[in-house]
């Protein structure tokens, strides 16, 4: 092969550390990473051990101090502030465990947030919007604001906005963390799908085994570097737990 297929995720001698008063926290030491083509993968490790900045950095959202990032044919290091701009919108999508949306606006125009902010008539991005809605199963709650739609649904608005322009890389830390059994599952079938029929490739932080079931894959950071990585097939939720455990510490 000659290099990385679109959507190809690749991170070569990542570092990242924050300057604190005391001491520096080395939250990235050195991260080695390719993610193949299209797929759903998770991202596990123990409570600081970097995997919420490692997303930030592979969505550009933060720069690293050394090393390289290539995300959906993109060298994060060599774009210009505008290209990242451009990147962030475009090319990849992000979701965090609290929802974020705008209290003000119903789900509809939550999810045309992005064509808005991209200049597009509102005709435009209602009708794009609609079809995230439906993609998504929240038909019937478009004209809900999110103080009148459960958990779940917020959530699921919040992916939909961030598919808003079909990026190559959707990117999730821990998306389900306040979520109950059911609704996660929802998520997590709705993510699967995403990588499976869309060629989407979704990158889910998570603490919990369940939702790596859903994954083919499974990156496990221990101290700012990845400690392993291991296939989900064949494996149940107590035995992918154990091997993401055993890598973790
Ligand atoms: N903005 C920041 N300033 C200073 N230190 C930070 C900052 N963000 C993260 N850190 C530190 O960097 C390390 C890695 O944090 P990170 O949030 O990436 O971990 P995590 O694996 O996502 O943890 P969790 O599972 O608790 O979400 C931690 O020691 C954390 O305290
Ligand atoms: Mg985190």
């Amino acid at each position: 092969m000659s290099g990385p297929l679109a959507g190809t995720i690749h991170l070569s001698q990542v570092t990242k550390t924050y300057p604190q008063a005391l001491r520096q926290v080395h939250a990235l030491q050195g991260v080695d990473l390719t993610i193949e083509m299209s797929g759903f993968y998770a991202v596990m490790g123990p409570s600081g051990s970097g995997k919420s900045t490692l997303l930030h950095l592979m969505a550009a959202l933060d720069q690293p101090d050394s090393g390289t990032i290539e995300v959906a044919d993109c060298h994060l290091e060599n774009l210009s502030e505008g290209d990242l701009t451009r990147f962030r919108r475009h090319h990849v999508g992000v979701v965090f465990q609290q929802y974020n949306l705008i209290p003000t606006m119903t789900a509809l125009d939550n999810v045309a947030l992005p064509g808005l902010l991209d200049g597009w008539s509102r005709s435009r991005r209602l009708s794009r919007s609609q079809e995230l809605i439906d993609m998504l199963d929240l038909e019937g709650r478009e004209h809900h604001r999110p103080d009148a739609l459960s958990g779940g649904e917020q959530q699921r608005v919040s992916i939909a906005r961030a598919l808003f322009f079909s990026p190559a890389v959707l990117f999730a830390d821990e998306p389900t963390g306040n979520l109950d059994t059911v609704a996660s599952q929802h998520v997590w079938e709705i993510l699967e799908k995403l990588a499976t029929e869309q060629e989407t490739t979704v990158v889910m932080v998570t603490h919990d085994p369940a939702a790596a079931t859903y994954c083919r894959e499974v990156f496990v950071l221990r101290d700012g570097r990845i400690s392993g990585s291991f296939e989900t097939e064949g494996l149940d939720e107590a035995e992918l737990a154990t091997r993401a455990q055993q890598l973790g510490r």
